[in-house]
């Protein structure tokens, strides 16, 4: 056989995605590292993120609203929402990551948007949509990513409502995670046995007004397998570290969240991520990769930290490869 030097390029370059395809994302280890993508125009193609030991996964922003029927509406870039592009094109992205060993996750929330939920019904109502549209659902309901797209898990990040609404966050993940039990995959009939990631991204802002810990709340009373807290926009955030006070000061409360993350009701072994954001643009209170170094040095020692999350890809892109700056200590 005659190969041509284009063909062994093509190879190497195979190999080398084939080496990386291993998931690396593990809530056993501190060093996990993830990231938010979509949120905002011009945000590059998701597989951007995907080829590299950057990332280990990847978060969709944002599902923003929630229908009175329990349907998630998608604003995310390159699906429904910033012109209408194809979802279906996103959700062969979304497999090719996958394939990569990258975790792909739906967020629901974001700092605009109409997704409060207000019912019980509604928010059971919203479970099992989000199981049939995304994850392992056998219904006639459209995918929007396509028949065979699976996503690995359903992050909230909550950013407005009402303390009244509050407890419909535990009855959503309370109903998802009695969907999750069946682990056939219905779509091909076969046994896949996944896991699915739940999570929340409180600011960190203690309690949070929307997720708590507080009685009711997602994190006290529903199973999370972790919360990536928000350290920026807040006088608790990563700046306060250095003594530095902004948006009305406070005290960096990384500890307070470990501790208390471990007497929450339902989940005690809940981990906790340190949220960062990845530009000075993408969120207040930014520091550069080396005072991020320092400040993960410092709460390594809590057996709950499970690693890093940022606020979000493509600020990181411009911002010297943020990404690459902090996956070099992590
Ligand atoms: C996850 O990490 C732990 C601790 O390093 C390790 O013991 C375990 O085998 C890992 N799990 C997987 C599925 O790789
Ligand atoms: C927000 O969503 C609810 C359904 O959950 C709907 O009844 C309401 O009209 C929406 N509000 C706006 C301003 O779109
Ligand atoms: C069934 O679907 C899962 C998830 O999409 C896939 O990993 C698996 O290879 C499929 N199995 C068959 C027999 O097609
Ligand atoms: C990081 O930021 C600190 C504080 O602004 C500054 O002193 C330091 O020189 C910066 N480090 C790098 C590598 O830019
Ligand atoms: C972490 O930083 C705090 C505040 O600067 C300091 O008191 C503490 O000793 C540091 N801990 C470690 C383990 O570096």
């Amino acid at each position: 056989m005659f190969f041509n030097i284009q063909t062994i390029v093509i190879f190497l370059f195979s190999v080398h995605f084939l080496s990386t395809g291993n998931c690396s994302f593990n809530l056993s280890k501190k060093t996990n590292f993830i990231v938010y993508w979509g949120a905002n125009v011009n945000q590059g193609q998701l597989f951007d993120y995907c080829h590299n030991n950057v990332y280990d996964a990847i978060i969709l922003a944002f599902a923003s609203s929630i229908n009175s029927d329990g349907i998630l509406e998608l604003t995310i870039d390159k699906c429904n929402g910033f012109g209408g592009q194809s979802c279906i094109k996103l959700g062969k992205q979304i497999q090719n990551c996958q394939k990569n060993g990258k975790l792909i996750v739906l967020s629901i929330g974001g700092a605009n948007g109409n997704y409060t939920i207000k019912s019980a019904i509604q928010a059971t109502q919203t479970a099992i949509h989000i199981w049939n549209q995304y994850l392992n659902g056998k219904s006639n309901e459209v995918r929007p990513f396509g028949p065979d797209v699976i996503l690995d898990g359903i992050d909230l990040d909550i950013e407005m409502g009402a303390p009244i609404y509050d407890k419909f966050y535990v009855t959503l993940v309370k109903k998802l995670r009695s969907l999750m039990k069946s682990k056939i995959n219905l779509i091909n009939k076969s046994f896949i046995g996944r896991n699915y990631l739940i999570s929340g991204a409180p600011q960190c802002f203690f309690p949070d007004a929307w997720l708590g810990p507080n009685p009711h709340t997602a994190i006290t009373n529903s199973d999370l397998d972790y919360v990536s807290v928000q350290f920026y926009n807040n006088g608790c955030g990563i700046q306060a570290f250095f003594g530095i006070q902004q948006f009305g000061g406070g005290t960096f409360n990384f500890q307070q969240w470990s501790e208390t993350l471990k007497r929450v009701l339902v989940n005690k072994k809940m981990k906790l991520f340190l949220g960062i954001p990845a530009s000075l643009d993408a969120g207040g209170g930014y520091q550069n990769a080396s005072r991020i170094k320092q400040i993960y040095q410092n709460i390594t020692h809590f057996n709950n930290l499970a690693g890093i999350m940022m606020y979000d890809a493509a600020y990181a892109i411009r911002n010297n490869h943020f990404g690459q700056q902090i996956r070099r200590f992590l």
